[in-house]
């Protein structure tokens, strides 16, 4: 697909210029239930389908990388019932639309912890993950039990066990190395961070791959957040002008 697409609102969207990679935090799922009177469950269902929605707009203009903050490492401590709905939403969404991923071919990976999570659970993820792994459309990222502290921290003991083992020299540990033992390994770092829900905080998130990342925040609960909005945030994305620490160009 080339051309440009119209958001909503200005500013045009420009499909041969997006992100390499897009970041989402789908927050406020239990908010909007309770706005409707509905049981915190209810927002997560809803939630469910406008992922669903937002892989096939991902999929469809082309954006290579898409990582969403599906269960964080603090979100244990909500109610037990509330976790296992959760779960049992990421269960039901691996085994009934892989099928639909696949077709479009998305490449399905989980980033996170994953020994904690429900036998059956698991085995959805090693079926979706393998079934999936040859697709080269869109990569879709589920961060499920991640933290990004625990990420570092996980980098951190297998770097120190290399050097333990004289597998690594410690005057090697760079960047690239560190970041290559970290879940997001071989992923190009998010260029835009989109967070719903209207919380300015990081919640946990990819801290080391966010550390120069472009960040869009909407008021809207993420069962409301739907392909205009999305197309809104990658067109103001294009405006911004990103500097790494150098200065504007004509200044
Ligand atoms: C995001 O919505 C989903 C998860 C964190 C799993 P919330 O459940 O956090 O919704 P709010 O923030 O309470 O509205
Ligand atoms: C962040 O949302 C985690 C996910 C969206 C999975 P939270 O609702 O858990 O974040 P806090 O607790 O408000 O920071
Ligand atoms: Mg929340």
């Amino acid at each position: 697909m080339s051309g440009e697409l119209t958001a909503s609102a200005q500013p045009v969207l420009d499909l041969s210029r997006l992100p390499r990679h897009v970041a989402v935090i789908m927050d406020g799922n239990g908010r909007w239930a309770r706005a409707r009177g509905m049981p915190r469950t209810a927002g997560h269902r809803a939630g469910a389908d406008r992922l669903e929605e937002l892989v096939r707009t991902a999929a469809e203009i082309g954006l290579p990388i898409l990582t969403v903050f599906a269960f964080s490492t603090e979100n244990w401590r909500r109610s037990p019932g509330e976790v296992q709905a959760l779960f049992r939403l990421a269960e039901e969404l691996l085994r009934d639309k892989l099928d639909e991923f696949h077709r479009e071919g998305v490449r399905l990976a989980i980033l996170g912890d994953r020994t904690r999570l429900p036998v059956s659970l698991q085995r959805e993820i090693q079926r979706a993950e393998a079934v999936t792994a040859a697709n080269q459309r869109l990569r879709l990222n589920i961060a499920l039990n991640y933290g990004g502290r625990a990420d570092i921290l996980q980098a951190v003991r297998r770097l120190a066990e290399e050097v333990k083992q004289g597998e690594l020299d410690p005057a090697d540990i760079n960047e690239e190395v560190f970041a290559s033992r970290l879940y997001t390994a071989g992923l190009p770092d998010p260029d835009l961070l989109i967070r719903t829900g209207g919380e300015l905080r990081l919640s946990n998130f990819l801290l080391w791959p966010l550390a120069y990342t472009e960040i869009w925040v909407t008021d809207r609960h993420w069962p409301d957040f739907g392909r205009q909005e999305f197309l809104a945030a990658l067109a103001d994305y294009q405006q911004r002008q990103r500097r790494f620490g150098r200065v504007e160009s004509n200044s």
